[in-house]
């Protein structure tokens, strides 16, 4: 039996590089901080690390507006820096992978730059989407699509001697012009931006809203059901032909390099396509991360999840959390445990102690299913949606541009506590000139990784213990999965001959399978398994 490629079972911990450690005291993590912290990662059980975008960024977006893809953000480190990082980390068993942006790029990209210095119709505006607008005098924007951040996706321009120009379309703010996929350079732009990466030792990308790239170039309004394929600008047919660029570019290095897409979709089918063996290895799952709290929800996932994945051969990616989304801690405390960016509003309220006792079943649960894992940074301390920072701090344009209906992105982007050494919980060093860029709550310190790490009882010991039998467990490295007859409210299944899981999303305690239990997410009470726990068990 040849050995199974890594990126079908590995445990990729996200760092959101701007709130994970900071080395330099200027209260914004960067890559000297992540690069002190890769033994916690290592012995975590972290097989790769996926870092969130680390090129220069006026950060309109949290660095989803990229200025240069071939260098690093200076608040962040150097490219030598990010070199040393990723060579350390591999020495440790961690691979890298980088986050890459093909949507749009800064309006301070010089390809923008150019783009508005020229007069319309010219090569530097065909990279984008340039459009006179309608109506007589050209006001009223080209296409009515709505931003997935609330609001306009068009923008008009000026011209140089004052006069109202083009508009362009940008599908998140003004500040990230969408490019045009059809023109050569684009493509051929990020097939080198690729190599670029790979040239220096990384293992992965991630495709930054990977559905969106293509338009439909005659502008069509969005039709109100639009059939499979028929959205004007998502799931367009036309992707597949770049990703399969894409991983030609990846197959042409002699160790595997592999593609991680970041796909809404909801059609299950139309999901897996990209999944096919010469696009993207994997995409990750927000159908599972977005169901509530509930045995008949998350079994419905998990059986479409295997069921999408079956047919293309790809492995399932299993996620609790990432930087745009609601802590699990706090969404499964909720009354309403799912997850939908459209409700998201401020003063819902959330049980800490319930969601914690959810968060920690769940880890159990997602790290014992078929398929690789994403762990966000912070979820393995169990640390919660931080729900009150002073609006004065928020700097998420999801927030702005809702018009402050929405809390935006930042409550899951605080900085990291590591210790209770200073007044940054860590994060910073002691002699730190900023305080962190998103102010921490006052018992943040209690959440850190120096108290959990001394405490057996502790989310960060149970993750490291999870992570841990993962990785010795033969039955988890297989594809093996089986159901066991269970009752309302319990999903227990095993994998391979002797390893259970059993999640108690029920009321009612219920009887444990007999067997060996290896670890429980809670206190188990004379053989049988109490509301919101989980068991992994040797029959
Ligand atoms: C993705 C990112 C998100 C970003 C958006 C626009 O959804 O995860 O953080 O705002 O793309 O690039």
């Amino acid at each position: 039996m040849t050995s199974r490629p890594w990126w079908r079972t590995a445990v990729i911990y996200q760092v959101y590089v701007r709130s994970f450690a900071d080395s330099d005291g200027d209260g914004v993590g960067d890559l000297e901080g992540v690069r002190s912290r890769l033994k916690y990662l290592a012995d975590l059980g972290a097989d790769a690390i996926w870092f969130t975008p680390w090129y220069p960024s006026p950060m309109a977006d949290g660095g989803y507006d990229v200025a240069d893809y071939r260098c690093i953000e200076p608040v962040f480190g150097t490219l030598e820096q990010a070199e040393r990082l990723i060579a350390e980390a591999h020495e440790l068993g961690l691979r890298t992978i980088v986050d890459v942006v093909p949507n749009h790029v800064s309006d301070r990209h010089p390809w923008f730059v150019e783009a508005l210095a020229t007069p319309p119709g010219s090569p530097e505006r065909s990279r984008f989407w340039f459009r006179p607008g309608k109506g007589p005098d050209g006001e009223e924007m080209p296409t009515h699509w709505v931003s997935s951040f609330s609001g306009d996706t068009w923008t008009r321009t000026v011209n140089p001697d004052g006069t109202p120009g083009e508009w362009y379309l940008h599908l998140f703010t003004p500040q990230q012009p969408d490019l045009n996929w059809s023109n050569a350079q684009v493509r051929a732009e990020h097939e080198e931006i690729l190599r670029f990466w790979f040239d220096r030792g990384v293992a992965g990308v991630r495709i930054d809203s990977a559905a969106m790239p293509v338009k439909d170039p005659a502008l069509p309004e969005v039709p109100l059901h639009p059939g499979p394929g028929g959205h004007p600008f998502i799931d367009r047919d036309e992707l597949h032909d770049i990703y399969r660029g894409w991983r030609a570019v990846a197959d042409s290095y002699p160790d595997e390099r592999i593609l991680v897409g970041e796909l809404w979709l909801e059609d299950t089918e139309r999901f897996a396509r990209y999944l096919r063996n010469d696009e993207m290895h994997t995409a990750f799952n927000f159908d599972f991360m977005s169901r509530p709290w509930e045995a008949k929800e998350l079994r419905a996932s998990i059986e479409a999840t295997l069921a999408a994945h079956a047919p293309v051969g790809a492995p399932a990616t299993w996620v609790l959390g990432n930087h745009d989304v609601t802590r699990v801690v706090t969404r499964y405390g909720r009354a309403d445990s799912s997850f939908a960016f459209a409700t998201k509003r401020f003063g819902t309220p959330s049980d800490r102690g319930l969601g914690t006792r959810r968060a920690r079943a769940a880890a159990l649960l997602v790290a014992a299913l078929p398929g690789c894992l994403y762990l966000y940074q912070g979820d393995e301390l169990g640390l919660p949606e931080v729900e009150d920072i002073p609006l004065e701090k928020l700097q998420d344009p999801m927030h702005f541009r809702s018009e402050g209906v929405d809390p935006g992105r930042d409550g899951c982007r605080v900085p990291l506590p590591w210790s209770v050494a200073n007044a940054s919980a860590g994060f910073s060093p002691d002699d730190a000139r900023q305080a962190p860029w998103l102010p921490q709550p006052a018992d943040w310190a209690e959440l850190s990784v120096a108290v959990q790490q001394g405490d057996p009882k502790s989310t960060l010991s149970l993750y490291c213990a999870a992570l841990q039998l993962r990785k010795t467990e033969p039955a988890l490295t297989t594809d093996q999965f089986e159901w066991f007859p269970s009752t309302e409210g319990v999903l227990a299944f095993r994998r391979g001959g002797s390893f259970a899981c059993v999640v108690n999303l029920g009321t009612e305690s219920v009887p444990l399978l007999p067997g060996e239990v290896l670890l429980a997410s809670g206190p188990l009470t004379d053989g049988s398994l109490p509301p919101d726990t989980a068991a992994w068990l040797r029959l």
